[in-house]
Formats: structure tokens, C-alpha cells, sequence
């Protein structure tokens, strides 16, 4: 029984997941608290506020985790939580509580890194995937491809050389004054707009590798809304639809190429700009043509959340790929 802490950057997270010998560990309950309302008035994430909201929480969702899933902190075997990436302070408080309930207990802990938490939360759904695949990772501080054979075994085919996706999408809605989180605000928008009405670059979409760069199109962004001024109002769905397109085609191609070039049929995506619906409608209907699986998170599990981290120490504990310590080391890595 693996209980998961997740604490990297804006949302507090808490799970309890069930491990047997064999067979994908199940999910009993989790629990999550978004400080999204919090920081919404600083137009970002204040890193000193969320150490202390996540201070605020964890113990109140462990205890909630725990009586939805009608156990005690006695049926806990491991205790995981995020190592890293992410605000070094807030990584910090889910390693001392995760440490200091594993040392209560007389229980080992497990630090996880929190993108293998992505790449496997996909296993919380009620269809998981069979292993080999491809995996698109997409969050704000990341942009990946990989193929993954097993728990563990994980090989990097492609990645941003410079802002991940969900920057993209979140630097484009700060310039176009979306506020935080711009992903979901911009894709809101973008509903109502026309996506071919500015032109906006695709970098690197004939590069011939599976690389990404993303910088360019934000600069594109930006120049675009300044030449608008004041029609920028009016046009602004428009512009949000053309970034998205943008974005959404090469995320699109890359993937495709990808799957190609393995020559596997199975296409997993996840993080937070997994949960993008013109990225899931474009990839669908493209791997139906090509006749590729493709595997999401459940849409609430696409963002930061503490049952990806129980799955993922749950997967590797049971893969004999990680071994659970006594030794309650506040080792966090932020990078
Ligand atoms: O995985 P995640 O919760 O945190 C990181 O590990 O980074 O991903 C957050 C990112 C943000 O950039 C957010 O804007 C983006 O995912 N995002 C979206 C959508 N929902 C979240 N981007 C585009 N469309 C969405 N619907
Ligand atoms: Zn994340």
C-alpha cells in the first residue's frame, strides 16, 4: 500500500494506491487541493505562498485519502513523494512530511521523479496501456517524446531545445492578458476563433528530428498582438486559435513521426497539455489513420496530482526498479 505525495509546484496531492505482486497497482482514493485561486491575483505561481499553502494541506488530504479509502495510516507500506523537478521549498515540504510519517511509522519512503509520474498516470485509467509505446510528454516545464519498453526503461527520442509546450501556451495568454493558467484559458478561447486567420510559425516542423522549439512562436505571438493594438480586443479568439493550431501541429507531426520511425502502434500522452481537446481530437483522428492506440490520463489526472506519484512508486517498487529506504534523507531535486 503506497501512500503518494505530490507537492512540486501549485497542487497539493495526496493517494493511496494498492500494489499486489503482479498486475497494474489500482488507485483506492486521492485526494487534491489547487492553490490555482491563490496565486491567480499575482498572475503566477509565488513560489514562498505555495510552500506554505502545500504546509497548509497535506496532512488534511492524507487524512481525507486515507478515510475514503476506509484504511489507517498502519495499512501504509511505503511512503512516496515528489523528488523533483520543481520550486525547490515546495518539493520540500512533501519530502519532510513523506519522511516524517515514514519515520513515525518505522516505513521506508521513495522519492519519485515527478515525469515519470506523468508518463505513467496513464495506468490509473480504466484502459491502461501495454508496454512498448511512445510517449508524448507535455507540461509547462517539459516537452518530450519518448519510447518507453518497461517501467524504468525509458528512451528520450526528442525534446524542446528551448520553452516547453505548455509555456507556449502560457506565455501566448499572458501577452494576450489570459492571466494563470493560460493553457486552459487560451484553449477556451481559442474555441470561438478561427485558427487560420494569423499565420504563425511551426519551428521546426521539417527539422527532420523529433526536436522542439517553441521560443519563436511566443516572439511571433507577441509581435502579432503589437501590430493589432487596439483591434487586439476584437481579434483575440482568433489569435488564441492560431497559437493553438500552431502548437497543436507540431505536437501533431512530431508524434506521428515518432510512431513511425519506431514503428510501434501505441501512443501514450500525458501531462497538463494532455488535457488540450484540439490536441486529443487532432491526435485521435490521426492515429485512427494510422491505426495506432492512443492512451490519455483521465482528464482530471492530466495535471499535477498525487495518484500519478503512488502509481509511479508503486510500478517501479513492483518492477524491482526502486528500492524503498529507511534513511529519510531530505534529498529533493528541484532541477
Ligand atoms: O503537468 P502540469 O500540471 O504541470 C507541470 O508539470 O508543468 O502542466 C501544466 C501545464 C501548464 O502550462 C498549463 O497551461 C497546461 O499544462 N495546460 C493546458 C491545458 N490544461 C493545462 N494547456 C493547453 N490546454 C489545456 N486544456
Ligand atoms: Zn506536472
Amino acid at each position: 500500500m503506497v501512500l503518494g505525495i505530490e507537492s512540486s509546484c501549485d497542487e497539493t496531492g495526496v493517494a493511496l494506491v494498492h500494489a499486489q505482486a503482479s498486475g497494474v497497482p489500482r488507485l483506492e482514493a486521492h485526494a487534491l487541493h489547487s492553490q490555482i485561486e491563490m496565486h491567480q491575483a499575482y498572475g503566477g505561481v509565488v513560489p514562498e505562498l505555495a510552500s506554505r499553502d502545500h504546509i497548509r494541506r497535506v496532512l488534511p488530504l492524507a487524512r481525507q485519502v486515507l478515510a475514503e479509502a476506509g484504511r489507517s495510516l498502519a495499512d501504509v507500506d511505503v511512503v512516496a513523494y515528489t523528488r523533483g523537478p520543481g520550486l525547490a521549498g515546495a518539493l520540500l515540504v512533501g519530502s519532510g512530511v513523506a519522511c516524517a510519517l515514514a519515520a513515525a511509522l518505522g516505513k521506508p519512503v521513495l522519492g519519485v521523479h515527478h515525469l515519470e509520474g506523468h508518463l505513467l498516470s496513464p495506468f490509473l485509467s480504466a484502459d491502461p496501456p501495454e508496454f512498448p509505446f511512445v510517449a508524448l510528454l507535455v507540461s509547462g516545464g517539459h516537452t518530450q517524446l519518448m519510447r518507453v519498453d518497461a517501467v524504468g526503461n525509458y528512451r528520450i527520442l526528442g525534446e524542446t531545445i528551448d520553452d516547453a509546450a505548455g509555456e507556449a501556451f502560457d506565455k501566448s495568454a499572458k501577452l494576450m492578458g489570459l492571466g494563470y493558467p493560460g493553457g486552459p484559458a487560451l484553449s477556451r478561447l481559442a474555441e470561438s476563433g478561427d485558427p487560420a486567420a494569423f499565420k504563425l510559425p511551426r519551428p521546426l516542423l521539417h527539422s527532420g528530428d523529433l526536436d522542439f522549439s517553441f521560443a519563436g512562436l511566443k516572439t511571433a505571438v507577441l509581435t502579432q498582438a503589437r501590430k493589432l493594438g487596439d483591434d487586439l480586443e476584437a481579434r483575440k479568439a482568433d489569435l488564441a486559435a492560431s497559437t493553438q493550431a500552431a502548437i497543436v501541429e507540431v505536437l501533431l507531426k512530431k508524434s506521428m513521426t515518432a510512431l513511425r520511425e519506431t514503428g510501434l502502434r501505441r501512443l501514450v500522452v500525458a501531462g497538463g497539455v494532455g488535457a488540450n481537446r484540439e490536441l486529443r481530437t487532432r491526435l485521435n483522428a490521426a492515429c485512427q489513420t494510422a491505426r495506432v492506440r492512443v492512451h490519455y490520463p483521465e482528464l482530471h489526472l492530466c495535471t499535477d496530482n498525487g495518484a500519478m506519484i503512488a502509481m509511479a512508486a508503486a510500478m517501479r517498487l513492483q518492477a524491482g526498479h526502486a528500492q524503498a529506504d529507511h534513511r529519510y534523507s531530505f534529498d529533493v531535486r528541484p532541477r
